[in-house]
């Protein structure tokens, strides 16, 4: 159960927070884990989870820690040999895997995919859309959508969506993997589609995780209750292959100050094997406690701006993905 830190603990999280390097280093795990008596994640066998980017990263390592939990895993990538390369290891050690290929930067494979885990799934207790990529350079997908965008955004909506009859019973869970990089932008609906004069990769990734923090209260808000429950969670700053590629500056000068993978996926596999219903939907999350989607007055909106803004985000992904829903 998420357990709520008071006194000296509160106090202590809340000034690790506002450090921000203390909070998303190594050192916010190591500290918190003292200061709320972590328990382990409790094992769940037969949970049936699906999880995207499971070939590389925190998505890997989240795929070992859950299947080790007894979860049924579900591994979707773009890469067959990659994914294959972690389903075995994964059934060595006797866990029931099944792996599934598509390129989420095109939309008409993530509709496929949500064919293929319909026709032989009877249901999805953890939808984890983990996939994301930042891109230094503008690239766009076969349906001319610009790539962060549909990998972060598109894609995940469209699981989201085709998936949730599948997501029926016992209050099944729909977890995001943003990122802390979301808190430098606001959400501006007409500044998601970035041109290609524009582009910035860093720019365009912050302020598709933030649009995923957006859709997350959205579409928790929207969904009837005790159906299913969503929750953003962010890894703070961990060792992968995706930040040593597209960040090896950073990836440098913070060297042994980045959270282990395992570290990263701390938070994301103890919100999957918490009980059905469990924690209260439409959250942002980091090392077990639910956070602010703020850090920045110019980021900051009021609630009712955030609900107008979420309203404004699900319209204009209906119309987008309309062809593949
Ligand atoms: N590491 C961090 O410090 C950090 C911080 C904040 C947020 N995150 C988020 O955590 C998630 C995992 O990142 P990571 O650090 O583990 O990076 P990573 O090692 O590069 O893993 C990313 C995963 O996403 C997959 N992927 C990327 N583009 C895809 C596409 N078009 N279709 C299908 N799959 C695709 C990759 O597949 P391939 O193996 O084929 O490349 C890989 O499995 C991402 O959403 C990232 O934004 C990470």
């Amino acid at each position: 159960m998420a357990r709520t830190l008071s006194g000296i603990s509160r106090y202590l999280d809340v000034a690790l927070e506002a450090s921000v390097i203390g909070s998303f280093t190594r050192v916010g795990p190591a500290a918190r884990r003292r200061l709320g008596h972590w328990k382990p994640p409790s094992p769940t066998p037969g949970r049936v989870v699906v999880i995207t980017g499971a070939s590389s990263g925190l998505g890997k390592q989240a795929a070992h820690d859950l299947a080790d939990l007894g979860c049924t895993m579900v591994l979707v990538g773009r890469d067959n040999a990659r994914l294959e390369e972690v389903a075995t290891a994964l059934r060595s050690k006797g866990s029931s895997v099944i792996v599934e290929c598509a390129d989420l930067s095109d939309l008409s494979q993530s509709a496929d995919l949500c064919d293929r885990l319909s026709g032989q799934l009877d249901r999805i207790d953890v939808l984890i859309h983990n996939a994301g990529a930042l891109l230094q350079t503008y690239q766009l997908g076969p349906q001319s959508r610009e790539v962060t965008l549909s990998v972060h955004l598109l894609s995940p909506y469209i699981l989201t969506s085709r998936l949730a009859p599948l997501m029926a019973s016992d209050q099944p869970k729909v977890i995001t993997m943003t990122s802390g990089g979301m808190y430098t932008e606001p959400f501006v609906l007409k500044r998601l589609e970035i041109t290609p004069e524009k582009y910035r990769g860093s720019v365009a990734y912050a302020r598709a995780k933030r649009a995923q923090v957006v859709l997350n209260q959205a579409l928790a808000r929207r969904e009837p209750m005790g159906q299913r429950t969503f929750c953003a969670v962010h890894p703070g700053w961990a060792k992968t292959p995706g930040v040593s590629e597209s960040l090896p500056t950073f990836d440098k000068l913070l060297g042994p100050l980045l959270r282990t993978p395992q570290e990263g996926v701390e938070t994301l596999v103890w919100l999957s094997t918490l009980p059905e219903g469990e924690p209260e939907s439409g959250l942002l999350w980091l090392d077990r406690q639910p956070r602010s989607p703020y850090h920045l007055p110019k980021t900051k909106v009021s609630d009712e701006t955030q609900v107008a803004e979420g309203n404004e985000l699900i319209s204009w992904l209906d119309e987008v993905t309309a062809p593949f829903l």
